[in-house]
């Protein structure tokens, strides 16, 4: 029976700018996505029998249809039904590393890991757009999992422009455990608050005066410039998460602190993360963070960038 090993990283935003609301009642985005080091490990492999069965040591996890993982199986099973007959169902097991509803799109990630790991357990022969165009309807952020790297994302999220890849910056994300932002309700709120200054038509979104421009930031990322990449870090939704919750507030505060490249909420949060220019600063904000605030709730990781998105090991 094959099995496959699978690396799922997390992403964190570099830039996430609203432009407005979409026919679709999504909204249109501007995006600069990073993959990071820290990740998931995904197994997966065949079953004899027609099920999907997920497994996680996590019991915040679900195991049913609400997770985009099993979604993903579910998703190969209706598309290639010839596959699905003759090789069976399959049994997939999340390792988490990566903290849930965080905005680091863990969740994404997995189901990134099952379209991959589903194309190398059936033999189809995918390539990377057709896993991408799969994963845009489980969500916005699955095609951006599947090749990660650096990248422009736009539309809901899910049109993909690679940059030039980034080494040797690194990140220290903090997230506290029992904190979860849902991402519909901080789209919502922002919309509450910024509707009027919105049209519907995404046609009628461009030249608006208060675009922000992700152009610096993408100008900064070709010359590799990491004093500027950190300088110009952009996030919309901070505008109404870090009202909502302040305990996130106070986090990115204490983050800010200590001497970094810049500081930021990822996606819809509630992760903050500094980037840092070497390890050394790396672990001396973690270490200043920690002393700062003890509550063993808040969870610190240092990762650094990394240039893939899904890998089999
Ligand atoms: O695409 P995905 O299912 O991951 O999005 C989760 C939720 O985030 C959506 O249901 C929507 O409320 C919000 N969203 C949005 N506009 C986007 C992406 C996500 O409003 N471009």
């Amino acid at each position: 029976m094959k099995s496959y090993t699978l690396v799922a990283p997390a992403k964190i935003n570099l830039h996430l700018e609203i432009l407005g609301i979409r026919p679709d009642n999504y909204h249109e985005l501007v995006m600069v996505m990073q993959t990071v080091d820290l990740a998931d490990r995904v197994d997966i492999h065949s079953l004899g029998t027609d099920n999907i069965i997920l497994h996680c040591g996590n019991p915040k996890v679900p195991l049913d249809r609400t997770n985009l993982a099993y979604r993903a199986a579910e998703l190969m099973q209706q598309e290639f039904p010839d596959a699905f007959l003759e090789n069976g169902g399959v049994e997939i097991t999340l390792h988490k590393h990566i903290p849930i509803a965080a905005g680091l799109a863990g969740g994404s990630g997995n189901a990134a890991a099952v379209l991959v790991g589903i194309d190398l357990l059936w033999d189809l022969g995918l390539t990377q757009s057709d896993l991408q165009e799969l994963g845009s309807r489980l969500g916005s952020d699955v095609p951006f999992c599947i090749s990660g790297g650096t990248a422009i994302a736009t539309g809901r999220g899910e049109v993909i422009s690679p940059l030039p890849t980034l080494e040797g910056i690194y990140v220290v994300l903090g997230k506290y455990q029992s904190l979860e932002v849902s991402t519909p309700w901080a789209y919502n709120a922002y919309r509450r608050e910024f509707e009027h200054e919105y049209a519907r038509e995404p046609a009628a979104l461009v030249d608006r005066s208060h675009r922000v421009h992700s152009g610096d930031l993408v100008r900064a990322i070709a010359a590799k410039d990491a004093v500027k990449i950190g300088q110009r870090l952009y996030n919309d939704l901070e505008k109404v998460v870090l009202p909502a919750y302040p305990l996130v507030n106070q986090l990115r505060k204490e983050f800010e602190r200590h001497p970094n490249l810049g500081t930021m909420m990822s996606g819809s949060g509630p992760t903050v993360f500094s980037l840092a220019a070497s390890r050394e600063q790396a672990d001396t904000i973690y270490h200043q963070v920690r002393a700062a605030l003890p509550d063993p709730d808040l969870e610190l990781f240092v990762t650094q960038f990394c240039d893939r998105g899904v890998r089999v090991i």
